[in-house]
Order: structure tokens, then sequence, then C-alpha cells
């Protein structure tokens, strides 16, 4: 580019002061200890939990609807927000009031302060403004805005689906608008991602085909399966009718991490309780 600094190519001891370090923003759920790095204690590697989702990193969080990604952004809000880190949430689906319903009855259910956490989380209400959600230059502006302003860490796209209905062409290349937009800001962020039912309901293909899976740093995968055949009720140890929910890492570029599918269940507050991996649970002698 004409007068930037900037090169095309760098030798690897001058990354030295821009690499990120590789630690962990805790999202309250057992994910914090899905991930993780190796470090050399003594002359062995060991393996030690990273406490969270990678620092910096952009996460898409995909599922068929209903699948719990809303419960989960928003348990990730929460949680950052307790802690004192500013969160900007943009709510592409559910108008702010709801989300504002929703986060409260979370926080009293967490035991959390919600006077601090309503301080510390700020949104952008894009489900009732489509001239937002069409024009991604306009969005990131009022994003930047926020981020700058309010000094957050933490982004949550609750849906990055939402910005690219009816033109799914477009998919890849607004994903990674915003991919790039945040890398700069420097945020830790989740892109929460739809799933069509035609779409292999276990893998990251998220609507708008491979765009969001390819282009982020990380996929998370929630999935729900409905007990419907006496080999579902033999296998998995569960009535007839009942819902098994499962969530899994589907691949980090940025980090090490556990690659099974785990089972979790909605707790009666509307949050995630990750229990065990899938392998282990189908063993369990009790009926849930
Ligand atoms: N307070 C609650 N108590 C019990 N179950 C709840 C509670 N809140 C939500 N749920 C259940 O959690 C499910 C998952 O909700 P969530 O909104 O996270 O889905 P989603 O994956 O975001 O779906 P979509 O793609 O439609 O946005 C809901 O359908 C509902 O069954
Ligand atoms: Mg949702």
């Amino acid at each position: 580019m004409q007068g930037s600094e900037e090169r095309a190519y760098y030798e690897l001891s001058e990354l030295k002061e821009r690499a990120p370090k590789l630690f962990g923003i805790p999202t309250g759920t057992k994910l914090d200890e899905m991930f993780w790095k190796v470090e050399i204690e003594g002359d062995k590697p060991v393996k030690k939990p990273l406490g969270g989702i990678p620092h910096l990193s952009i996460i898409n969080l995909t599922g068929v609807p209903d699948s719990g990604k809303s419960l989960l952004a928003e348990q990730f809000a929460l949680y950052q927000a307790n802690e004192g880190y500013k969160v900007l949430f943009i709510t592409v689906e559910s108008p702010a009031n709801f989300l504002y319903t929703s986060l409260k009855a979370k926080s009293a259910y967490l035991g959390m302060d919600f006077d601090r956490i309503s301080k510390n989380i700020v949104v952008i209400d894009a489900s009732e403004n489509p001239e937002l959600r069409e024009d991604p230059r306009a969005f990131m502006d009022t994003m930047a805005y926020a981020i700058r302003e309010k000094k957050t860490t933490n982004v949550i796209i609750d849906s990055i689906t939402g910005l690219y209905e009816h033109k799914e062409m477009m998919a890849r290349q607004i994903v990674r608008q915003f991919f790039n937009f945040l890398k700069k800001w420097k945020q830790t962020a989740l892109f929460v991602s739809q799933k069509r039912s035609a779409q292999g309901a276990e893998t990251a293909e998220a609507a708008g085909g491979l765009a969001v899976a390819h282009i982020v740093d990380g996929s998370i995968v929630m999935d729900k399966k409905l007990i419907e055949t006496r080999w579902d009720i033999t296998t998995f140890k569960l009535p007839l009718g009942s819902v098994l929910r499962t969530i899994r890492i589907d691949g980090c570029r940025l980090t090490g991490h556990d690659t099974r599918t785990w089972v979790f269940e909605i707790t009666e507050g509307g949050t995630i309780n990750i229990i065990s991996p899938l392998e282990e649970f189908i063993k369990r002698k009790e009926v849930m």
C-alpha cells in the first residue's frame, strides 16, 4: 500500500513482539478445560488446560435450531461481564429487550451480580434494523465505535448467518470482513451460525456452506438427538422421546483441544451444563 509502513514479508524473529500470548478466556462451562496448550516441564511435554476459549480467537458456534447456541453465547457474555470484562453483544435474531430479560434471569440463576453485568455488556440491536444488517461497512463503523468507547474485549454476534440472509453467495466475503475487523480490534469473539437440517447435523457446515468454518479460528458444534428407536433407548439409556444434547470442538487452529463428543444438559435456568464425553455417558448404569 502506498505511503504505508506495512510490509509483505517478515523474518520470523520480527514477529515476536506482535505474537499473541496463548491463554484462555473462560466461558464458565467445561469447554474451558477442553482447550489446552502443551508446556515443557523438565524435558517432558505436559498438557495444560487453557481455561477458556483461546484469547483473540474467533470461534464459530454452530448447530441446528434449538441446539443451545444462544444459551452458550449468553453464558459466555455473562461470565465475562461478571468477571469485569466488557462484552459487545450483537443481537441479530432476538430483539435487545428479549436479550435483556434472558440475561437477567440467567444471571440470577447463576448467582451473579446483574448490576455489574448490565454495565459491562454493550448491546447492538440489529434485529430491528435492516439497514445495519444489509450494510457491513455501516455495521462495522457502529461496532468500532462501541469497541472503542466502551473498551470491550469480547464480541458475540448472534447470529452471523443473519447478516447474509438472502445472499449466501456473499457469505464468505461478509464473514471474512467481520473476521478481519475483529482481529484488527483485538477481540475474542463467538460467531453463532445456523445450520439447516439438510446439512449434516454433526458437522461444522453452516448456512452459507462452509463459509464460516473455513475462515474462523475454530468451530464448536452443538447438536440434539431425539431418542426414537429401540437402539437409541438401549444405547443411550434414555427414555423414548427424550433429547440427547451434544457439544464438540470441531477444530481449532490456535491450540490443541479435546476432539470427543460431549453430552450436555440445559438446566432449568437455561444454562449449559456439560456432563461427560459421550463414550463415558453411554457406559453409565442409571437412567438420567
Ligand atoms: N430457561 C430455560 N429452561 C429450560 N430450557 C430452556 C431455557 N431456555 C431455553 N431453553 C431450551 O434451550 C433450547 C435452546 O435454545 P437456544 O435459544 O440456545 O437455541 P439456538 O441454538 O440458539 O437456536 P436458534 O438457531 O433457533 O437460534 C430452547 O429451545 C429451549 O428448549
Ligand atoms: Mg439462537
